[in-house]
């Protein structure tokens, strides 16, 4: 058993063991990948502020996110095709986040469904949904999640239109992967990955096929997404969703202040400042660059919380002390579950966390809710002027 010490362990074993069209799937950011860089290199520039002789006894990372208790305020991000990255990958994360106390987010694209996460977990997740043209079954998938007992409807705003992945289209990414001279010695390499896939039924997009009408099966399904994404997406049809599912809302992918103001115009219990991880608008500005300026627009109004670049304990930190309630981690558990499956992500939390706790004691504080901005020194320039 390999020593793990840090979410880059982690990622060295996820590109060791899974194909290499889905590492690559989750290891790259849209075009000349600038955004996807520095989501990461953005919060390197962030320093915390060492205090001493304060008492560290009696530490809690406890807080809640809407409403609900979390062991720490981090979320697993929806994440598509995950059940690729392992089989049953999001059965398996969503039982270590589960078991660890932090919320999972079931992405539209995921690989098992609705169904097959709830009947092999307790805790209630959430679900994050794609707009998608045919309406017939956006409404069906909200019922299907309401029946499942989703406690929050993750409406992602930033996708629809795909940004292109190279890789991906030169990996000739698809899910089952396609059996072709390279792909099959590609897989031929990753023992537990090929045995774990070929026991479980679970090898395609299981929220679409047999529930969407024109996506009856696997040749009909590449054809039905890659027409379905809804490009006329807009803040009165984000009211009306919110309306149909009636419960509480997380508006995810806002990168700008105007945004964030509809969007609380729109209602919702919580936005997520986003770039998707750097995998849509390539030159957008990081995530952690814009919070401050959104957190002091509608901090006040609704919760602010925040992904794209987080691979650390620190890096949860130093959003928190920018202003977010809370934050969701998207590659991080993907490598833990591409590394290890379920202990994987589980490793992936307990590093994370355990960063997370011993930073905030060295910072001289003892509960994660006592985070501010004097926790932080920020370069003068690190919102920049961005005229
Ligand atoms: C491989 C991959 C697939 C993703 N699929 C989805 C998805 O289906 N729905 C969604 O809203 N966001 C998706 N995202 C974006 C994540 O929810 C999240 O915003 C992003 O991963 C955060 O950045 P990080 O990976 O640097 O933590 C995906 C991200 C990755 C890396």
């Amino acid at each position: 058993m390999p020593v793990i010490t840090c979410i880059d362990d982690l990622k060295r074993l996820h590109k060791l063991r899974t194909p290499k069209m889905f590492y690559d799937y989750c290891e790259s950011g849209s075009w000349t990948e600038q955004t996807f860089r520095e989501n990461t290199s953005d919060f390197d520039k962030i320093r915390l502020r060492q205090r001493v002789a304060v008492d560290m006894s009696n530490r809690t990372t406890k807080t809640t996110m809407i409403g609900r208790d979390v062991a720490m305020p981090v979320a697993l991000a929806p994440v598509g095709l995950t059940g690729m990255q392992r089989a049953d990958g999001e059965i398996k994360a969503a039982r270590a986040a589960e078991k660890f106390g932090v919320p999972f987010t079931l992405s539209t694209m995921s690989i098992c469904s609705i169904e097959d996460v709830r009947e092999n977990t307790k805790a209630p997740f959430w679900f994050q949904l794609y707009v998608m043209r045919d309406e017939e079954f956006v409404d069906n998938i909200i019922q299907r999640a309401k029946n499942a007992g989703v406690d929050a409807l993750v409406i992602t705003l930033d996708l629809q239109i795909l940004g292109q992945r190279h890789k991906d289209l030169k990996n000739g990414l698809s899910a089952p992967p396609k059996l072709t001279a390279k792909s099959i010695i590609d897989m031929g390499w990753r023992v537990q990955w090929g045995l774990e896939m070929l026991q479980t039924k679970r090898r395609t997009f299981r929220n679409i096929v047999g529930h969407a009408k024109s996506a009856s099966d696997m040749s009909s399904l590449s054809a039905w997404t890659a027409e379905q994404f809804e490009p006329r997406l807009d803040w009165s049809m984000i009211a009306r969703l919110k309306e149909k599912w009636g419960g509480k809302v997380i508006l995810k992918g806002v990168l700008d202040v105007e945004d964030a103001k509809k969007a609380v115009e729109v209602g919702c219990d919580a936005i997520v400042v986003s770039n998707h991880g750097g995998r849509q608008l390539d030159g957008a500005l990081s995530s952690i660059r814009v919070l401050p300026s959104i957190v002091e627009a509608v901090g006040d109004q609704t919760e602010v919380w925040l992904d794209s670049g987080i691979r650390s304990g620190q890096d949860v930190l130093k959003a928190l002390c920018l202003g977010a309630k809370g934050v969701m981690i998207g590659r991080a558990y993907i490598h833990g579950l591409g590394a290890m499956g379920e202990a994987g992500v589980t490793k992936a939390l307990e590093v994370i966390h355990k960063e997370l706790d011993i930073s905030m004691a060295l910072c001289g504080r003892r509960d994660i809710n006592t985070f501010d901005r004097d926790m932080v020194l920020v370069p003068d320039d690190f919102e920049g002027r961005w005229a």
